[in-house]
This record gives C-alpha cells, sequence and structure tokens, in this order.
C-alpha cells in the first residue's frame, strides 16, 4: 500500500525536521510528542525554519503554508491509527523505544511500516517488541534533517524486502539518498563519526588544546563544517553518550569507552545547543 499519511513522534530536533520534510513532500503528517511543551516547540521550529527559507526565496510563501496545513499536533500515540507509516524519534534509548514499539503496534493498523531514526540501537532488538518486525527498520535521518541529503536505511533480522523497498522509495521521494546499511551498533555513520568526537573530548580533557582551537584544527585542518566540539552541541551531548554506551557495550571494546569528561557534562545537565550550555555557551 503506497504510504499516504505519517506519524513521527519525539518533536525534538530530528522529529520537527523528520515532520518537515515529510510535509514538504506532500505527506499528512500527525506531529507527536508526550510533552506538550515540547510539541509545542517543535511546531514553532518548524515555522521558524520555513519562514527563513521563504526570506531566502528558497521557498513561496504559499508552499510554507501548503507545508503547514499539511502538519497536524498529536499529543496520543493512538493517532497512529489513521497513518501508514510512523517514524520514532524519541530519545535514544532502547527500553523508552521498545516501549513506544510495543504500544504502537497496538494502535497502528496492521499495513503500517513502524520506522526508527535511532542513531545507534539495535533494530532488531526495537522489532522484537513488536508482532509485526517484518515491518519495522531503521530510517536514520541526519542533523539537520531539511540539509543533509542522507538517510541510512538499516535492516532488522526480520525486516522484509517489502518494507525495505517501501522506505527506499519514500527516501527518494523525500530527495534524500537511502544507503542500505546491516544491523550494527552505530550503523556506518556513527561507527565512524562519534569515536572522532569522543576523541576530541578526550583531547579536550587532557590539556592537549583548548576547545577552540580543537575545532580550528579539525575546520581549518580537514575541511569539516563544524569543529567536533561544536559539532557535539549540536546533536546533543546524551545523545552523543548514548551511542557511546551502545558502541562500548555492542562491540565489547575499550576503544569506545566514553570520555568521563562527556558523562560529567551530561550529568550536569549541559547537554549542547538544545539545553544552552555544553562545551560552548548558548543564548
Ligand atoms: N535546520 C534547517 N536548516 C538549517 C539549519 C537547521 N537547524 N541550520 C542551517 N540550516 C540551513 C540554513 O538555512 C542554510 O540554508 P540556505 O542555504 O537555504 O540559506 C544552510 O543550512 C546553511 O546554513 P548557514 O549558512 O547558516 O550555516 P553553515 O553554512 O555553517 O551550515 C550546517 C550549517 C549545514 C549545519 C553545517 O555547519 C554542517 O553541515 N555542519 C555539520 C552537520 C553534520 O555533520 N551533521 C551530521 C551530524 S551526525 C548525525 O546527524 C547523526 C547522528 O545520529 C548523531
Ligand atoms: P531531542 O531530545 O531533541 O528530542 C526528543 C523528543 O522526544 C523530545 O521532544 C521528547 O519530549 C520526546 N519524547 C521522549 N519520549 C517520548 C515518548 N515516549 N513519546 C513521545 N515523545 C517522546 O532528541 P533528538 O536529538 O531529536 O533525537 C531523537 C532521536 O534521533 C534519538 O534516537 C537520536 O539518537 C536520533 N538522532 C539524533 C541526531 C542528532 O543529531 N541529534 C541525529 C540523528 C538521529
Amino acid at each position: 500500500m503506497a504510504i499516504q499519511k505519517v506519524m513521527v513522534i519525539g518533536a525534538g530536533q530530528m522529529g520537527a525536521g523528520i515532520a518537515q520534510v515529510c510535509a514538504q513532500a506532500g505527506f499528512d503528517v500527525l506531529v507527536n510528542d508526550r510533552n506538550e511543551d515540547d510539541l509545542d516547540k517543535g511546531m514553532k521550529n518548524i515555522d521558524k525554519i520555513l519562514t527563513r527559507a521563504v526570506e531566502k526565496e528558497r521557498i513561496t510563501a504559499q508552499s510554507k503554508s501548503d507545508t503547514l496545513n499539511r502538519l497536524t499536533p498529536s499529543s496520543q500515540l493512538k493517532d497512529a491509527e489513521s497513518c501508514d507509516l510512523v517514524i520514532e524519534a524519541v530519545v535514544e534509548n532502547m527500553d523508552v523505544k521498545r516501549k513506544v514499539f510495543g504500544e504502537l503496534d497496538e494502535v497502528a493498523p496492521k499495513h503500517a511500516i513502524l520506522a526508527s531514526n535511532t542513531s545507534s540501537l539495535p533494530i532488531t532488538e526495537i522489532a522484537a517488541a513488536t508482532k509485526r518486525a517484518d515491518q519495522v527498520i531503521g530510517m536514520h535521518f541526519m542533523n539537520p534533517v531539511p540539509v543533509m541529503k542522507l538517510v541510512e536505511i538499516i535492516r532488522g533480522l526480520q525486516t522484509s524486502d517489502e518494507t525495505y523497498g517501501a522506505i527506499e522509495t519514500m527516501t527518494t521521494h523525500l530527495s534524500k539518498t537511502p544507503v542500505e546499511v546491516e544491523d550494527f551498533p552505530g550503523f556506518v555513520s556513527n561507527r565512524i563519526l562519534m569515536p572522532m568526537i569522543n576523541e576530541a573530548i578526550f583531547t579536550l580533557h587532557e590539556g592537549v588544546a583548548s576547545r577552540e582551537d580543537i575545532d580550528t584544527v579539525m575546520k581549518l585542518g580537514t575541511n569539516h563544517p563544524m569543529g567536533p566540539l561544536t559539532l557535539a552541541d549540536f546533536i546533543g551531548l546524551d545523545t552523543c553518550l548514548y551511542i557511546m554506551e551502545v558502541l562500548h557495550d555492542g562491540f565489547g571494546d575499550s576503544k569506545y569507552r566514553p570520555c568521563p569528561l562527556l558523562r560529567n557534562y551530561v550529568k550536569a545537565g549541559w547537554l549542547g545547543k538544545k539545553s544552552g550550555r555544553g562545551f560552548y555557551l548558548y543564548d
């Protein structure tokens, strides 16, 4: 069955971006969050990004209003009963994701595909929380979603070819490039990116250079658009720590141990840009 209506669960930085690109591609989208303030913030963020795109003459005012009209806020998972595809983008925690998928399995129509935007967690284990493991898949967007062209598509052990094909087609429809990846910790993107970020944090922790100089070395020396500490703040330090823990547990190799400084910052609630403080301060 063709995908027409989508629910995105979690209206944080990733969920809002995913909802926006789905609506811009013509899908009807329900934006769900368990927290009303976060839902409101997510909807406002989409409006802000679209307004900026109109100001820069990237899109017309009509296209902005059409996109907003396709987006409907939702505070109940039960609203998934009208959807063909659900994309989950809640916190990077297996227990939380399995609970969401278990509940979704009860309310989503039988034909619906359940996708996770997880950065690193095993799709096979998330799928096992449902009775439709063949219709569960990883659909890993990159941040910021409206800008980044890649979607890693991760097959769990039981993901069917039909489910894979539908998500590959959907990804292309969103003007993104799909890459097929097997279900290994961190997939490809975060298995390579996150140890680099973690190493940058060790470099700071050991006093090798200042935060600004570490970022400058990687920006000017290796042409990265953002230095690794700025990028960590941008991703969210809680998410970075979760991903390092998944790599560490999943491979059992000490080279993936999270830097103690990263742990301390997360304990302090310094989660990066989204909380106003990480390696840098934000307004
Ligand atoms: N949402 C939507 N659009 C955004 C945006 C956001 N948060 N931030 C920037 N943009 C848009 C701007 O509107 C601008 O669009 P136009 O070209 O249409 O005007 C464009 O992006 C460029 O923005 P800026 O000129 O303001 O800034 P920039 O040139 O420094 O680019 C950036 C910003 C695209 C974020 C760039 O710094 C970059 O590519 N950074 C690295 C991002 C990255 O590595 N992402 C992957 C993170 S890892 C991940 O996502 C996986 C995971 O699981 C953790
Ligand atoms: P975030 O903290 O910005 O947003 C998470 C949102 O989920 C919050 O609004 C929260 O209220 C909501 N939420 C939590 N539990 C919920 C539930 N049970 N039901 C409904 N809503 C719930 O996080 P984020 O950065 O958007 O990350 C979300 C997911 O995307 C994570 O799995 C993360 O690993 C992944 N991801 C993140 C990035 C990144 O750069 N931040 C990139 C790719 C993938």
